[in-house]
């Protein structure tokens, strides 16, 4: 890969992942790449939470979605999401062999904008490895879940930004997706 430029444009997200697991040293790159992010004051208010067990993936998948199902129920907007929910084994993760969550500190200075840095941060290297990634924000349900919270040992003071699914894929499975034209920019 090139550019800063080209990896950007091809950077989609992945929904669909090859059985292929993700080597430390590649997570710890990840990791490296979001800690290099910029964040308000510098206060680098992040942390991550690395899952790659399957049975553990799919535990997240399976406890989040009833939470999903009742916010479609009040939102419509979210209704074309309705009848996935119900497929077989579906995972809200795609099936993807890792996920790293990104929770912010909330006590820091504008922790979601300094995670969300490092969260893309993540993904542009990823994609720089040929690897895909997938933000899934539908996990945030599961934020205030008690079984969540102990099982990930997670601090009260920490709370999930950017859920990313992360794993290798078929490139013949990229979706190709367009951009709109931007709707209000002006010079001076
Ligand atoms: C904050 C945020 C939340 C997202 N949540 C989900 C999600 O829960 N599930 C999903 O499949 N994609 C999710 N996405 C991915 C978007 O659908 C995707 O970025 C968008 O459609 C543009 O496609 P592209 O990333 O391939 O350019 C999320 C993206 C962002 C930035």
């Amino acid at each position: 890969m090139d550019t800063i430029f080209e990896l950007i444009k091809t950077r989609r997200s992945v929904r669909k992942y090859l059985d292929k697991p993700i080597s430390r040293e590649t997570i710890e790159t990840l990791i490296e790449a979001a800690r290099w992010a910029p964040s308000g004051m510098n206060e680098q208010p992040w942390g991550f939470i690395v899952a790659q067990d399957k049975a553990l993936i799919k535990e997240l998948s399976d406890r989040s979605i009833p939470y999903i199902k009742r916010l479609i129920e009040k939102d419509p907007k979210l209704l074309r999401y309705k009848r996935r929910m119900d497929v077989k084994d579906f995972s809200i993760f795609y099936h993807a062999p890792c996920v790293i969550i990104v929770l912010g500190r909330k006590d820091s200075f504008a922790y979601e904008d300094g995670c969300a840095m490092a969260a893309q941060n993540m993904m542009l290297s990823a994609r720089s490895m040929n690897i895909g990634t997938c933000w899934i924000g539908m996990m945030n349900v599961l934020d205030k879940d008690e079984w969540f919270r102990r099982k990930f040992e997670i601090p009260d003071n920490y709370t999930v930004v950017a859920p990313i699914a992360i794993g290798y894929f078929d490139s013949k499975d990229a979706p190709q997706i367009e951009r709109k034209p931007v709707e209000f920019l002006k010079y001076f």
